[in-house]
């Protein structure tokens, strides 16, 4: 019998500080104009101090657990998608799942950066569609201002913290009414990976180091990619773009976006925005704007969605699912 991986919640966190692109001036040399020009971002949520990835992981999970109706008992797998985790080990999933209470189940972090919670998402309806896991918690959460360089204005400006967080539970094909993954398509060329990275690590420096980025460099790698990772998944999925109802893309500039539906003929209406009030909030970006669609109104049970996303390595992907 096939598994269909349904997802029955979102919910979504940001930290309560706002920094705006005025504050930003006051820091490094730009300006609101240039920032909201070049990528359409006004102002960032950043976590406090004491405020962990684990701590926004685990308000966005609650959310989406109360919209599911399940308790955190319930779930036997949780995924946390992020790339400044609280601690070296253990991972922030299982951190959470200690928090949430959740039930002694299969928890790990995955490490995709911007692409992770299309990683996360897609391993999850994997292990969801062997029918070894049952209800799962899929999560993106950063606090990505703990690794910027607050003197480089190439890459301060750009990010933010946040997480979101999907419910999904294996329903048998013939229950699930077509909901849920329909299907993935995952890449990473690492030969790329000084185009964006942090210059510190563990084994390297044992130290976090800061995020570096060869920004046009990335910008025209994004068009490209990203539209091949749609393309494939759209083909393999068996369905047209015409048939999709609501794009729902990482959010890590307005033009990278544009650019995408411009070539791939999406229509400017169908996209999921968050960019102006959150920024690039790396792998917790694509659950908070699928929560915003939610939340508004916008996304209903049974809507074509498609998500994507690109980022350090590079990695790159994208899925296609009904609500
Ligand atoms: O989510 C992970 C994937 N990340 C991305 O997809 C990001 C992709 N890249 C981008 O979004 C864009 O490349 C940026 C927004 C980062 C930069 O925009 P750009 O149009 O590619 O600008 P640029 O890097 O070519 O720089 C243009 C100018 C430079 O000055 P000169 O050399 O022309 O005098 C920069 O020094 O803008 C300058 N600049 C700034 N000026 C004011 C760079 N950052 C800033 C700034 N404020 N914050």
């Amino acid at each position: 019998m096939t598994r269909r991986a349904v997802i029955t919640g979102c919910g979504s966190f940001l930290p309560e500080k706002i920094l705006t692109n005025d504050d930003l001036a006051k820091m490094v040399d730009t300006n609101d104009a240039w920032i909201r020009e070049r990528t359409g971002i006004k102002e960032r949520h950043i976590a406090s101090e004491g405020e962990l990835t684990s701590d926004l992981a685990i308000e966005a999970a609650k959310k989406a657990l109360a919209v599911a109706g399940r308790d955190a008992a319930d779930i036997d797998l949780i995924v946390v998608a992020t790339t400044t985790p609280d601690l070296t080990f253990p991972s922030t999933a299982a951190v959470v799942q200690a928090k949430l209470g959740a039930g002694v189940g299969a928890a790990f972090d995955i490490q995709a950066v911007c692409t992770g919670f299309i990683y996360a998402l897609s391993t999850a309806e994997k292990f969801i569609a062997s029918g070894q896991h049952q209800n799962a918690l899929v999560i993106g959460a950063e606090t990505f201002s703990r690794i910027l360089d607050w003197e480089d204005r190439a890459t301060c400006v750009l990010f933010g913290d946040g997480a979101g967080a999907f419910v999904l539970e294996g329903r048998d094909e013939k229950d699930a009414d077509g909901r849920g993954v329909m299907n993935s398509y995952l890449r990473c060329d690492g030969t790329m990976v000084d185009l964006l990275y942090v210059d510190g690590g563990v084994s390297s420096t044992q130290s976090t180091g800061h995020v570096r980025m060869q920004g046009n460099r990335v910008f025209r790698e994004a068009i490209t990619r990203i539209s091949e990772a749609i393309e494939c998944v759209v083909a393999d999925a068996g369905v047209h773009v015409d048939d999709i109802d609501w794009f729902v893309p990482h959010q890590a500039n307005e033009r990278i976006i544009k650019g995408v539906v411009k070539k791939l003929s999406l229509r400017e209406n169908q996209v999921v925005s968050t960019i102006a009030g959150q920024g690039n909030t790396s792998a917790a970006s694509i659950p908070l704007a699928w929560c915003a669609g939610v939340d508004d109104g916008r996304i209903k049970k049974g809507d074509l969605v498609l998500i994507e996303g690109m980022g350090g390595g590079l990695t790159w992907g994208a899925a296609l699912m009904r609500a």
